[in-house]
């Protein structure tokens, strides 16, 4: 096995062995892709407080995300045909996850579907739903997701439209690849993803196959959300949502105090502080330069998570370090699925879990929830001043 030391080790191989298509899927934002950009360059604006001569032993990065035991508070986030990146991609994250003892969360545009996953899995995963003008579908997800035994819905409140993604367009892309020339030309060079693809029966969106009438083409993110999702989405729809689901909740895609806020008032469980990777709303605030303004408004009465730019676990405790309870990882899993399937989830978890705990220490600090704003130096100014 390649010797992997950081994230971006898994990022160079992951780029190496899946297709372009899918690699630039996953590794671009909207429009200019300043958020994405800036999603991880603002965690480096950040600094950590050095301390010494502190017992640095019995550290703990064990820790509660929604009342679930987590070995550290890093779920893995939901990814839109992650089986795509690696046949049966789902599973085997899925799987990786299960190990270490993380939360693992399947995108309602999965290759693998519910019942695939439960079916390899024993703990209960979480299952991401998008808001759809299709209720007979919206409905039986929810029954589908209970009947597997998902133990939190999370809500995605921030892509009822698609943001304007310009590889994806350049690149047609489509689940599962429709040939044409510059794709084969790539594909000749992926052996690896090939042989692997050409072992599973997994190639299209598992939970909406052959689950919905009527939908003209499947086969694309853009095409399925201009005709399924529900741009009239509202609080009154995630209110009859969470009484239709009966379980914990977790809204995602909160990145202003006052969404938070209704958040609160509609009975969130918890709340993920997202931009949605930068894949949305191309000119927001990174989550971590919005994350204060959430805390001060409602960290105190609901559990505050945040995704959007974490590759390392410095970050991780950063985001710890300024509020956050949890923390969800997408494309730093996804390096390690393309690199090297289960195994790379897997390295991807030590790697982050092992740069957590390694800072916890030299920060002086030995259980990861004690960590707190005394441990960072935050610039004067950080959030920004805007009118
Ligand atoms: C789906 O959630 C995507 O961002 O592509």
């Amino acid at each position: 096995m390649p010797k992997i030391a950081e994230i971006a080790d898994l990022k160079r191989l992951y780029k190496r062995r899946v297709p372009k298509m899918f690699y630039d899927y996953c590794e671009s934002g909207s429009w200019t892709e300043q958020t994405f950009e800036e999603n991880s360059s603002d965690f480096d604006l950040i600094r950590l407080r050095q301390r010494v001569a502190v017992d640095m032993t019995n550290r703990s990065t064990k820790s509660q995300m929604i009342g679930t035991d987590v070995a550290m508070p890093v779920a893995l986030a939901p990814v839109g045909s992650t089986g795509m990146q690696h046949a049966d991609g789902e599973i085997l994250a899925a799987k990786a996850a299960e190990k270490f003892g993380v939360p693992f969360t399947l995108s309602t545009m999965s290759v693998c579907s519910i019942e695939d996953v439960a079916e390899h899995t024993s703990t209960p995963f979480w299952f991401q739903l998008y808001v759809m003008n299709d209720r007979k579908f919206e409905k039986a997800a929810i029954e589908r997701a209970k009947a597997a035994g998902c133990s939190a819905l999370v809500l995605t409140l921030d892509l009822q439209i698609l943001g304007q993604r310009h590889r994806d367009v350049h690149n047609g892309l489509t689940v599962p690849i429709k040939p044409s020339l510059n794709n084969i030309a790539d594909l000749a060079t992926k052996w690896r993803w090939m042989y692997e693809m050409s072992k599973t029966k997994r190639h299209s969106f598992g939970n909406i196959v052959g689950h919905i009438d009527g939908i003209s083409d499947m086969s694309s993110l853009s095409v399925w959300a201009a005709e399924s999702f529900d741009p009239k989405l509202d609080w009154e729809r995630v209110k009859e949502i969470k009484k239709m689901w009966g379980g914990p909740m977790i809204l995602k895609g909160i990145l202003d105090a006052d969404d938070a806020k209704m958040a609160l008032q509609v009975g969130a469980d918890a709340i993920i502080v997202s931009n949605h990777g930068g894949r949305q709303l191309d000119g927001a605030l990174s989550s971590i330069k919005i994350l204060p303004s959430i805390m001060d408004a409602v960290g105190d009465k609901v559990e505050v998570h945040l995704d959007s730019g974490i590759r390392s676990g410095q970050d991780v405790l950063k985001a710890l370090a300024m509020g956050a309870k949890g923390t969800y990882i997408g494309r730093a899993f996804v390096y390690g699925l393309g690199a090297m399937g289960q195994d790379g989830v897997s390295e991807a978890l030590r790697v982050i879990h092992k740069e957590l705990d390694t800072t916890m220490a030299l920060c002086g600090e030995r259980d990861v929830q004690d960590l707190g704003r005394h441990n960072l130096l935050v610039p004067k100014g950080f959030e920004g001043e805007w009118v």
